[in-house]
């Protein structure tokens, strides 16, 4: 039998111990390699020898997600509801005093679901129930079963299946890690073969120019390659998967033709809002949903805005518009604050540019007051566009919409109508992913009140989509938080664009 120096020394180590079944770690430490490749290729070649048997076990590790360390710390969601709920009086338990006894708003709605799901009913807006018991039972033994994750990974083959299925189907609370571990033992044949009888031989594994100068290599005898050979995975630098897509966007834009235009994150009321039609009792203006400024608290306006907006507002002015009505604080205006959205980079752009037809575009980050969850952050990326030119039209907007969309590797592309204070007519637009339609952003017509004080009579063509929404589609996240966590181990494996 024939085997090179690597097999031979392979097969050496694991006949001082023949009955023995080995390990990676052993075979490691035995043989005094630092690779386990060639563990793994010298197994095979054992293998196909019929010297060695090769088994591979495949276990899935459990560990908790981002959401179920919360839970554990916080309580589970339908735990803290369901506590409240005990411990009201009868008449009490209506969803109107759920809804103000301090759970947050995106809570209740998926709270009272899991609820339904334990047997509470609704009805005519109160929670209703039969078995207490049962329900209580139910959820402590949800409350324990991620408890006894916390400590430490599980094997999933060790857990109650129907708890883990339960989970997983809830985001961001469990993850999972596939993991295989092999072991090698010799066969009968093996233990009976007499070492000397092993020759050796020296494989070609790599041709050096020696061998071609000499050329010894006429002589030799070639290594296979075992293409399915395990092996680690070489990770060399990448770019973060938010810029990479970042960068396609911006790509696809300017195939089509667009140029791109940039803001500050800090502007004034006057240009986030007032610009945009946007009423001054607008409650997304409120300090709840906007980041205003202590520094600058106030920015300079040009005095000639202040004047259109604030006539424009009040009366419509002559926009065939009849304004808002009431009255237009111009201090309100100068108000500085974190962008709200990058509407107001095309809107500036428009008032520096009135007579000059453009088509741009502009990936930036904006800044709400929300709370942090699942698909919630206070900071966050539009993917902003305007046309303007003397033909502007809906049905422009929409073939633009679908072909940027197409490009990113969505064809199916609805509008539907919807309603900003800036944009008549408005259109929601959802793109099909996996057979269902997902929301991802805004667009429209600039409406007269909009264009005229920035001096143009042309229609314009605007839209502002959420980039964090289109980036879990192509990444395959639940959770918008991890795609800026440092953690490497997960930003490794999501896939290049
Ligand atoms: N600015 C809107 C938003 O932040 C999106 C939008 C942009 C809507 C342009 C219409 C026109 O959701």
């Amino acid at each position: 039998m024939q085997l090179n120096n690597n097999d031979r020394r392979m097969l050496k180590t694991m006949l001082s111990d023949p009955g023995r079944t080995w390990n990676l770690e052993q075979l490691l430490s035995e043989t005094g390699w630092q690779d386990q490749v060639h563990i793994a290729g010298s197994g095979k070649s054992l293998e196909s020898e019929g010297l060695v048997e090769l088994e591979e076990t495949r276990t899935r590790t459990v560990t908790l997600g981002p959401e179920g360390s919360r839970a554990v710390e916080d309580g589970l969601l339908e735990s803290r509801i369901w506590n409240w709920v005990l411990g009201q009086e009868d008449s009490g338990r209506t969803i109107k005093d759920l809804n103000s006894a301090g759970f947050k708003k995106s809570e209740t709605g998926p709270g009272i679901g899991l609820l339904k799901g334990l047997g509470v009913d609704i009805d005519s807006g109160k929670l209703v129930f039969s078995d207490e018991a049962s329900i209580s039972d139910e959820i402590s033994r949800r409350s324990d079963f991620l408890s006894s994750l916390s400590s430490q990974p599980a094997d999933v083959s060790s857990l109650d299946e129907k708890m883990v299925k339960h989970f997983s189907s809830r985001g961001g609370l469990l993850e999972f890690e596939d993991s295989v571990t092999r072991t090698w033992r010799l066969t009968k044949e093996a233990t009976s073969i007499d070492d000397s009888s092993l020759s050796e031989i020296q494989m070609i594994g790599e041709i050096t120019p020696e061998m071609l100068q000499t050329e010894s290599w006429k002589d030799g005898q070639f290594k296979p390659f075992d293409v399915k050979a395990p092996a680690p995975t070489p990770f060399g630098g990448r770019r973060h998967p938010m810029q990479a897509l970042i960068e396609r966007i911006r790509s696809v834009f300017l195939e089509m033709g667009f140029s791109e235009i940039e803001g500050d994150f800090v502007q004034s009321a006057g240009w986030n809002m007032d610009a945009l039609y946007i009423p001054q009792s607008h409650p997304a203006r409120t300090m709840q949903d906007t980041f205003y400024l202590d520094e600058p608290s106030k920015l300079d306006l040009d005095q000639h805005y202040l004047d259109l907006w604030s006539k424009v507002h009040v009366s419509g002015h002559d926009t065939g518009s009849r304004g808002w009505g009431g009255s237009f604080d111009k201090e309100e205006s100068r108000k500085a604050l974190l962008r709200t959205h990058t509407t107001v980079n095309t809107v500036k752009h428009i008032a520096e540019n009135s007579d000059t037809p453009c088509r741009v575009f502009g990936i930036g980050r904006v800044f709400r007051q929300e709370t942090i969850d699942r698909t919630h952050m206070p900071e966050f990326h539009q993917i902003e566009g305007i046309i303007h030119e003397p033909d502007a039209s809906l049905p422009m907007l929409i073939s633009t919409l679908k072909t940027f969309y197409s490009k990113m590797g969505y064809p199916d592309v609805r509008v539907r109508p919807a309603y900003f204070p800036y944009t008549e007519p408005s259109a929601e637009v959802d793109i099909m992913w996996k057979g269902e339609w997902l929301e991802l952003g805004g667009s429209g017509i600039f409406r007269p009140e909009v264009t005229e004080p920035l001096g143009t009579d042309w229609p314009v063509c605007a839209w502002g989509m959420g980039l964090e929404r289109l980036a879990m589609l192509i990444l395959g996240l639940d959770d918008i938080r991890q795609l800026y966590q440092p953690d490497l181990e997960r930003l490794r494996k999501m896939p290049l664009l």
